[in-house]
């Protein structure tokens, strides 16, 4: 069912919230220090354990925002007016710091270029890891792990600065998985990549969730790209959660083009072919599927 905003909370009343909430966000209200407008606004959400959460809506809605607010960026780095609460694997993000809050929190920015920083990729995926002070033995293991993962071993001692940008955004997924974090959150991670490319992202990403059972928050503009993968997406606009329900609910009942996001050519198609609700088709796969008794 769509769910309108208010109703958002599925906490439990004795434990104070339900096991399996990984994320909640309370009445949180934020305005960055110097502005005049609030970019967040009474924003309630809640992420389950292993969900794969897409965020959408118009550039300047405070998608990205809302990423800063969970991985502490805001207030830690960002100050301004903030009231509400965010909780991220029950600490309270406004009272937990910044090295804490990395253990939990895994951030992908848009350009990958924002966070390599090292002359070869191994030394890159490692780089957070430095600061942990782990045994030696166990920061090799990891970085390994991590480059396996990401099936960049074969570039170890490359320079990522010489690497496509589909290989560089994979150094620093590595880089962040190797931190062993709950939560992946990725802020337009395709915008410099191929479609081709970028579709093999976004099955990593798919991938990644089910093989280490990761959280993911995933701003993306590409619907036609990551709708099929999310369990559930939401929409924002001028810094309220507007919308809030699976892709194909969203998609199937709502112009979402009123809230800045490109509706998959698909899904128009399968909209005129009257292949709604349930039916409604994300991808050409699930279109040719619900044409072939048609046919
Ligand atoms: N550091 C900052 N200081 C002041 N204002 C900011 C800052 N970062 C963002 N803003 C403002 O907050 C609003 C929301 O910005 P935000 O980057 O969160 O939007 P967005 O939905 O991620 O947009 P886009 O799709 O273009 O990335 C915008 O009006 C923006 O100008
Ligand atoms: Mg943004």
């Amino acid at each position: 069912m769509l769910r309108p905003v208010s109703a958002t909370n599925s906490s439990n009343p004795v434990l104070g919230r339900a096991a399996s909430d990984l994320i909640e966000i309370k009445d949180l209200n934020f305005k960055y220090f110097g502005s005049t407008t609030p970019v967040l606004q009474n924003v309630n959400l809640t992420v389950k354990n292993n969900e794969i959460v897409l965020i959408a809506g118009h550039s300047g809605s405070g998608k990205s925002t809302l990423l800063r607010a969970i991985n502490g960026l805001i207030p830690h780095q960002h100050s301004g007016d903030y009231s509400g609460e965010v909780l991220v694997d029950g600490l309270k993000v406004s009272e937990t710091s910044m090295s804490v809050l990395a253990l939990k929190v895994g951030y992908i920015f848009q350009n990958p270029e924002n966070q390599i920083f090292m002359f070869s990729v191994e030394r890159d995926v490692a780089f957070g890891l430095e600061n942990l002070a782990l045994p030696q033995a166990e920061m090799r293991e990891r970085v390994d792990w991590a480059m396996e993962l990401l099936q960049i071993k074969s570039l170890a001692l490359r320079a990522p600065h010489e690497l496509s940008d589909g290989q560089k955004q994979r150094v620093a997924i590595a880089g962040v998985l190797a931190m062993k974090p709950k939560i992946l959150i990725l802020d337009e991670p395709t915008s410099l990549l191929d479609p081709f490319t970028a579709k093999s992202l976004v099955n990593l990403i798919r991938d990644l969730r089910s093989t280490l059972g990761i959280t993911v928050l995933i701003v993306e503009h590409r619907l036609d790209l990551v709708a099929k993968i999310c369990d559930r997406m939401v929409v924002v606009d001028k810094g309220t959660v507007v919308l809030e329900g699976s892709p194909r609910e969203i998609l199937s009942k709502t112009d979402v083009s009123l809230f800045g996001v490109t509706e998959p050519t698909i899904v128009k198609l399968s909209k005129r072919l009257s292949l709604e609700g349930e039916k409604l088709a994300l991808d050409a796969q699930e279109l040719t599927t619900a044409l072939k008794p048609v046919a």
